[in-house]
């Protein structure tokens, strides 16, 4: 007798009975840039198909993004001016600000989420203060901490730490809980690389450091044991939700991870990933969207719950039959 695994791949009803691992829209955090002073949406050039939106603008883009079934919108900020501690990430009136409150107000269903670093907004790009020509730990803890109140206060319902200071999580919560933002959660960037793949962002979000790299504070791409500890540390400190990123470098690390976490487990499928497929696709190298749902479906059967990737709304208007 010969054993043929054929059989189960032989019709699409049976392909789909046996099928392990799903994609859907509810799965999909889309990635969205705000920038101060914009009329409406200007390109990305390195990532096609992403923009720089206006706070009105960004309203348009997450309806449209909420009605294809996506529920949750991550913001990055692009301020009016930029200085040594990045001071305009932490004022009431800033760019992300006035988008959290915005996106609120018209749809107050969807789930906000902010990313809380400081690169965007100081003028030398790295993710903390500057002493002695060192990113200084526990000196940026405190202005994240202004960060993350200040977008609580504007209507945040989950704030994602991305700087990979140590300490951060605990700081953050105990802040919250004492300014009594108890229910307004965690997703922290947990485990994050310095990656080559961020390149696209940096030129999107402004934010390449002016000097040096950041591989003082985020982690050794060689590195998989540390991961576990990152992701140890997160959730011992009270990090309700914690991601990966990369994505598809690291899908041995999603599952290393997956398999000791009881929290749900995001990936971001960073801009790199998105930029390369885009470029292939525009030379006729690959069939992009075929490649993308791959994608996707390869960092959900490696273990994420939730997916950030700039494919969000391409992905969704497959996954709903409503393709653009
Ligand atoms: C830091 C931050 C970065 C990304 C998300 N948050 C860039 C970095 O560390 O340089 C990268 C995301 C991407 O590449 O898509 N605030």
């Amino acid at each position: 007798m010969i054993i043929r695994p054929r059989r189960l791949r032989r019709t699409a009803a049976i392909r789909e009975m046996v099928r392990e691992t799903s994609l859907s829209q509810k799965d999909l955090i889309a990635p969205l840039f705000v920038k101060y002073g914009l009329k409406e949406k200007e390109p990305v050039s390195s990532m096609p198909g992403q923009y720089r939106f206006s706070v009105d603008a960004i309203v348009n883009e997450a309806k449209e993004l909420w009605a294809l079934g996506i529920p949750a919108v991550i913001l990055f900020g692009l301020p009016d001016k930029k200085d040594a501690t990045g001071s305009r990430s932490w004022a009431d009136d800033g760019i992300v600000q006035r988008a959290v409150s915005a996106i609120k107000e018209n749809l107050p269903e969807m789930a906000v989420i902010t990313d809380v670093c400081l690169c965007e907004y100081t003028d030398h790009g790295h993710c903390g203060v500057i002493v002695n020509g060192e990113v200084d730990n526990d000196a940026t803890l405190e202005l994240l901490v202004r960060q993350a109140i200040s977008h609580s206060r504007a209507g945040a319902d989950i704030v994602a730490p991305s700087d990979m200071m140590d300490g951060r999580i605990a700081a953050v919560r105990k802040a919250l809980d004492s300014e009594d933002f108890t229910n307004v959660g965690i997703l922290s960037y947990a485990v994050k690389y310095a990656s080559a793949f961020y390149g696209p962002f940096r030129d999107a979000a402004e934010s390449t450091p002016l000097f040096g790299d950041r591989k003082s504070y985020q982690m050794d791409p060689s590195n998989a044991l540390e991961a576990l500890k990152e992701a140890q540390l997160d959730m011992d400190e009270g990090a309700d939700m914690i991601m990966v990123k990369p994505a598809l470098p690291y899908l041995d690390i999603i599952r290393r991870v997956r398999e000791i976490s009881m929290l749900p487990l995001a990936a971001y499928n960073v801009s790199g990933e998105y930029a390369m497929v885009k470029a292939a696709e525009q030379k006729g190298w690959i069939d992009g969207k075929k490649v993308m749902m791959e994608m996707l479906l390869s960092v959900k059967r490696a273990g994420a719950d939730l997916i950030l990737t700039y494919f969000a709304k391409e992905a969704a208007q497959v996954l709903s039959g409503k393709e653009g």
